[in-house]
């Protein structure tokens, strides 16, 4: 009989893994995990000097790894990573799509059409496109994507309603994408990070403002960068095959705490 976890250590051993959006926050604890644990990692983010500091670091503690520079709303973008990934690895068995910005902040009533749509395809088209490269690259049997929504896409948000619209649309591409792709043993599913100490939400936490968020979270801190990773190299991973179309929300439980931040309800003071 098989031992039920063999394989699981070298699961992800000479296997090949591009994120985007990997120069800092939660990209970059992706990479740096998914290299300790022997998969060659591709870096992608907007600045080379960033981004060759960080495949540096990967590196030097016995990884491999390139940064490809690259913006998401470039049409040769996702072509442009694809064909660097299997120029220098030759194969693709990962994806994670990571990497997301808003061009809006403050209430829906008051977004442009150019914001609008801006802030929705950058959280939705960028991870499409480049999964269709992936797949026309030739991702094997027993790949898996993972796609970076927020806990915010289930929620009402005081300001980022268009970004978690954003969110939203690509939770629902993700169930549509399972579908298309798991008959050739492919995974696509979500994850939903709560607020993590990254630059993107520094708006939410940063100064004092830390305290009271973390008391409205159950498990009384914010997330670090690798409470997402660990969730991401999960859904990568052996003990995953079975888990396609999901999303896991991964925020110490703030959810059923409530939709609004601390300052606005009140608990900031
Ligand atoms: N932090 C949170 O609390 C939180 C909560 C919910 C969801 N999320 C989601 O988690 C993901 C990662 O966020 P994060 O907090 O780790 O953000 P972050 O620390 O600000 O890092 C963002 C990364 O994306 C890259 N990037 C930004 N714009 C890009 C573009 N146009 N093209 C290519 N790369 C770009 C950045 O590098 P360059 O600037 O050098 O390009 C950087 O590597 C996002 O999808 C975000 O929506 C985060």
């Amino acid at each position: 009989m098989g031992h039920v976890s063999e394989g699981v250590d070298d699961w992800f051993e000479g296997k090949v893994a591009i994120v985007t959006g990997a120069s800092r926050g939660i990209g970059r604890a992706v990479v740096g995990k998914l290299a300790v644990r022997g998969a060659s990692v591709v870096l992608n983010g907007r600045d080379q000097v960033v981004l060759d500091l960080a495949v540096k670091e990967i590196e030097d503690a016995g990884g491999s790894a390139i940064g490809v520079q690259g913006d998401f709303a470039d049409p040769e973008f996702p072509e442009k990573l694809i064909g660097a990934c299997q120029s220098e690895f030759g194969r693709i068995d990962f994806v994670v799509n990571n990497a997301a910005t808003s061009a809006h902040s403050g209430r829906v009533l008051d977004c442009g059409r150019e914001a609008f749509s801006k802030t929705i395809l950058s959280n939705t088209w960028p991870a499409v496109a480049i999964i269709q490269a992936a797949v026309a690259g030739g991702l094997p049997e027993g790949s898996s994507i993972v796609n970076i929504s927020s806990a915010g896409a289930q929620r009402v948000h005081e300001t980022a309603g268009v970004y978690t619209a954003g969110k939203s649309a690509l939770e629902s591409l993700t169930f549509t994408l399972s579908r298309e792709l798991g008959p050739r043993g492919v995974t696509v599913n979500a994850i939903e990070p709560g607020i993590i100490k990254t630059d993107l939400a520094g708006a939410i936490w940063k100064g004092e403002r830390e305290a009271a968020e973390s008391r409205l979270i159950p498990m009384q801190r914010l997330g670090d960068p690798s409470d997402i990773a660990n969730a991401v190299l999960y859904l990568l991973g052996p003990d995953a095959r079975w888990v396609n179309g999901s999303v896991l929300r991964i925020d110490g439980g703030r959810f059923h705490v409530g939709g609004e931040s601390a300052h606005k309800i009140g608990v900031f003071q």
